[in-house]
């Protein structure tokens, strides 16, 4: 029994091995014309399902809210309140709401999912450079960062790359997005201030509070290259996850897959053309000590015949240096509500999540 078992997981890891030395991800899968996915990417039937139905008091909701932020400049200070209450309220019921008027132009968006899907569709030898597994590289393209180390792999690549405090060369990026990842960067870093303003008054604290302590310092880029799979119903595109950041600025495109889960229940997230999805991380729910919550969310496989784009931005210095501490924030811990969570750096915190995979 013993020897079937080593067997059996020498298979795996020389497949995943094979896999990983194409340098092209699953979209080099897809090109090559796979009908059927390959074993390691099969996930069990009932990790997928929706397992648990809708709670009676959970029936009205369809989806996540959406909030006008009014072109970042409130008409009124009914609307800035108005605006604020739906954050607060989203932040801590769901952990994701959804921005219109957030004041980055439709035309950025589609050049920036334009930029994702030139990259993962330009030619197999220029893809094949930058593909590896050092993540202290500047850019990094990667299908699973997790591959051998998770139960079972996902239908999708990606690229990551961090583009503040410390921006990249120019030349250290991809000619084919580079112009438009330093332009969107910028824009997101805008709406991220932006938002953590807004995020800090419904914490009850002034506006600037969240800046001050740098929440909006660093920004981690992560586009993903969905392909479509023939086998849907058998994995998935991105497993179940929060994300470590403090807050998340996500660009979506027009195929659905996103889901959040909320009492046990999947929702899914349907596409608005030009909204961005926003949700809390993980060091979000830290410094309010469990006030605003980081909901695990998930995409499927893609069933669409294109491939789906996505671009997160995560509002966090991750891996990079960075010395401060972040614990409960004081302002909002008392005798009633003692800190849940020791002091930490940033690192250690990423380190330690990256470790334990999606
Ligand atoms: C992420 C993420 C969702 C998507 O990158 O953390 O949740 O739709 N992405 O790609
Ligand atoms: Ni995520």
């Amino acid at each position: 029994m013993e020897t079937m078992t080593k067997i059996a997981s020498y298979d795996r890891v020389s497949e995943l091995k094979g896999f990983d030395e194409t340098k092209t991800g699953v979209k080099g899968l897809v090109d090559a014309g796979v009908s059927q996915i390959p074993r390691f990417f099969h996930h069990s039937s009932d990790k997928l399902a929706n397992h648990k139905p809708l709670s009676s008091d959970l029936l009205h909701l369809t989806t996540i809210p959406t909030i006008d932020i009014g072109g970042r400049i409130f008409k009124d200070t009914i609307m800035r309140k108005n605006a604020i209450k739906g954050i607060k309220e989203a932040s801590e019921k769901w952990g994701f709401f959804q921005v219109i008027n957030h004041g980055v132009s439709v035309d950025l968006l589609e050049k920036m999912k334009d930029g994702v899907r030139g990259f993962h569709e330009q030619s197999p030898e220029v893809r094949k450079q930058y593909y590896g597994r050092d993540f202290s590289k500047e850019f990094v393209y990667t299908s699973n960062f997790d591959l051998y180390t998770s139960p079972a792999a996902c239908w999708g690549d990606s690229f990551t790359c961090y583009m503040a405090p410390n921006p990249p060369k120019a030349h250290d990026l991809p000619a084919i997005c580079r112009d438009v990842m330093i332009e969107y960067s910028k824009q997101a870093m805008n709406l991220g201030e932006f938002l953590f303003e807004l995020l800090s008054e419904a914490l009850g604290l002034n506006s600037n509070h969240l800046n001050d302590i740098d929440c909006s310092m660093g920004l981690r880029m992560l586009c993903h290259y969905y392909p479509p799979c023939p086998e849907p119903d058998l994995t998935i595109g991105a497993g179940k996850h929060s994300d470590s950041s403090f807050l998340t600025v996500l660009l979506l495109d027009l195929i659905e897959g996103l889901q959040v889960l909320r009492d046990g229940y999947w929702f899914d997230v349907p596409p608005v053309p030009g909204a961005l999805i926003i949700n809390v991380g993980d060091l979000l729910q830290l410094i309010t000590n469990n006030k605003f919550i980081s909901s695990e969310h998930r995409v499927l496989a893609n069933r669409a015949t294109r491939a789906r784009v996505s671009v997160a931005c995560f509002f966090t210095t991750g891996l990079r240096h960075n010395p401060r501490m972040y614990g409960p924030m004081r302002e909002l811990v008392s005798e009633d509500n003692p800190p849940k969570y020791r002091e930490i750096t940033i690192k250690e915190f990423t380190t330690h999540r990256n470790a334990k995979g999606l």
